[in-house]
């Protein structure tokens, strides 16, 4: 293996949950309360656009409850104290990489505290509800929806993400199911591309078969003990 100089981390759903935000897939997990397509789809937002807009005004509101847990705090402190490059890749649309202080967060499925206009596409930071139709800050126009990829979009910043992948040394998955496309395709283009893999999650996800090394627990211990280890070596 090389040298570890370059990193790249994507993070879902499981490294949140000890802060108390529901993963999707687990047990008592958002979508069984909500099926997928009655909420996250373009399709459910064109159809019952008040379901969809009161959806997520509970979850931006219940996230903004919720702090940042040990696995947050160490990946931040790894982003300050690492001197080569470093992305954190998160599907996790929680704002709690950036509460901890992390700094190079990358939010490939959007995010609760921003809404977006389809008017004309400006994205405004947003901490209130959508379900009143308040107008964009930008152009007035009452035609803000949620800043969240739903499925059948397209994930933001592929190609940024494509581009850290292909200098990575070292790829890192953490909390995430391996569920749902492309992020479950990163650890194969990742280790073809040369890189270390390393999960970290609670059970093996579905493309465990792809990381040469896996760490079963909780993220909010192996994380830190994980970034302890990859300072020392620095
Ligand atoms: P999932 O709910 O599919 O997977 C969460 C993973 O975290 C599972 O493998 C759990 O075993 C693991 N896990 C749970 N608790 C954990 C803990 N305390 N420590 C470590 N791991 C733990 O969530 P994601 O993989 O993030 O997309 O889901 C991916 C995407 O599916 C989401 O971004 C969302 C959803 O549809 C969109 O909304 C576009």
């Amino acid at each position: 293996m090389r040298p570890i100089r370059n990193i790249v981390i994507l993070t879902g759903a499981g490294i949140s949950a000890e802060s108390g935000i529901d993963t999707f897939r687990g047990g008592g997990g958002l979508w069984e309360r909500h099926r997928v397509e009655d909420v996250a789809t373009p399709e459910a937002f064109a159809r019952d656009p008040d379901l969809v807009l009161r959806f997520y005004d509970m979850r931006r509101a219940a996230i903004q409850t919720r702090a940042p847990n040990p696995a947050h705090d160490a990946l931040a402190r790894l982003d300050h104290q690492w001197s080569g490059d470093l992305l954190i890749v998160t599907q996790n649309v929680d704002d709690l990489h950036e509460r901890a202080g992390a700094r190079r967060v990358l939010h490939m499925h959007g995010q609760h505290l921003s809404a977006w206009c389809t008017a004309c596409d400006t994205r405004s930071p947003w901490r209130e509800t959508l379900i009143d139709r308040p107008p964009c800050p930008a152009c007035g126009k009452r035609t803000l929806r949620p800043d969240v990829v739903w499925f059948g979009e397209m994930p933001y910043e592929m190609e940024r993400i494509y581009g850290a992948l292909r200098s990575a040394d070292l790829f890192v998955s953490i909390g995430t199911s391996g569920a749902v496309y492309p992020a479950a395709g990163f650890v194969r283009d990742a280790r073809q591309l040369g890189a270390a893999t390393l999960e970290l999650n609670l059970e093996r996800s579905q493309g465990s078969a792809w990381f040469h090394e896996t760490r079963l627990g909780p993220a909010g211990e192996l994380v830190p003990e994980w970034v302890d280890e990859v300072l020392a070596s620095q």
